[in-house]
């Protein structure tokens, strides 16, 4: 197992549900962090308990479906870290309707911003990590993204599209050292579900945003370097 004491994260979506989780846990490991959302009020309750846990940490405001903005962002965490060692694209919309009555608008939002805004922060912050010739990227994909169901084939695209892009990037990257991993999380209690008019707020049905970040800390920590064999590992549900 390796510290992550002293590294730097960027955590897209870091405001609110998984990311938000995933940034108190790093925090605690000592990890200094860089987080991006679409509004400066939904930072407000994460950064009290980073303040309490007296964390180094910088937000930042991006709407990551927008390059110029992402952009910005990504440099704005850069000029305070340098480098990030780990990138963690965590934002992401959900859209539930039928295939065909689903707006066009709606496809759109939903792959801009579940595929198109990893492209974005990945293409912004890979480069320094190349350079340092080290880092770990970690997508948020879903079960979603293992298998389609009725009433969400934007979603579903979206996330599929994760994983192959993830699985694409993991050999890219692998001469530079850098390990990408994809997760596939199945029902996570956040804003994101609490939403559905069909929520029924089951704890087991659902998993806590607390367990996926541990899951998380607790992979970053491994050691191993087999990047495929990891992100197979991911890529299963483990929950
Ligand atoms: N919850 C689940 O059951 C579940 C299951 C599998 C996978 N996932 C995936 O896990 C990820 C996180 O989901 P969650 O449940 O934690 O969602 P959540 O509670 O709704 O939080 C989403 C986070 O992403 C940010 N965000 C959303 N759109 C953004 C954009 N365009 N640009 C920048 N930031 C954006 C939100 O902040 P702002 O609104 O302020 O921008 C918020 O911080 C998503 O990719 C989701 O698809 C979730």
């Amino acid at each position: 197992m390796q510290s992550l004491e002293g590294k730097k994260a960027l955590i897209t979506g870091g405001s609110r549900g998984i990311g938000r989780a995933t940034a108190i846990a790093l925090a605690k490991e000592g990890v200094e962090l860089g987080l991006i959302a679409r509004s400066e009020e939904s930072f407000q309750s994460v950064e009290k308990e980073l303040t309490a846990l007296d964390a180094t940490f910088v937000t930042a405001v991006a709407d990551v479906a927008n390059e110029q903005e992402v952009q910005l962002a990504v440099k704005k965490i850069e000029d305070k870290f340098g480098a990030i060692d780990i990138l963690i694209n965590n934002a992401g919309v959900g859209v539930r309707g039928s295939f065909l009555e689903l707006p066009t608008d709606e496809w759109k939002k939903v792959l801009d911003t579940n595929v198109m805004g990893i492209v974005h922060v990945t293409q912004a912050a890979l480069p320094a990590m190349i350079e340092k010739n080290k880092g770990d990227i970690v997508n948020i994909s879903s079960m979603s993204g293992l298998k389609g169901t009725e009433g969400s084939s934007a979603y579903s695209a979206s996330k599929f599209a994760v994983i192959g892009m993830s699985e694409s990037l993991m050999q890219e990257v692998r001469p530079h050292n850098i390990r990408v991993s994809v997760l596939t999380p199945s029902l996570v209690e956040t804003d994101f579900t609490r939403g559905r008019d069909n929520h029924d707020w089951n704890p087991d049905k659902y998993t806590q945003a607390e367990d996926v970040a541990e899951y998380i800390v607790n992979n970053l920590k491994l050691e191993q370097r087999t990047f495929i064999k990891t992100a197979a590992q991911w890529a299963t549900n483990p929950f």
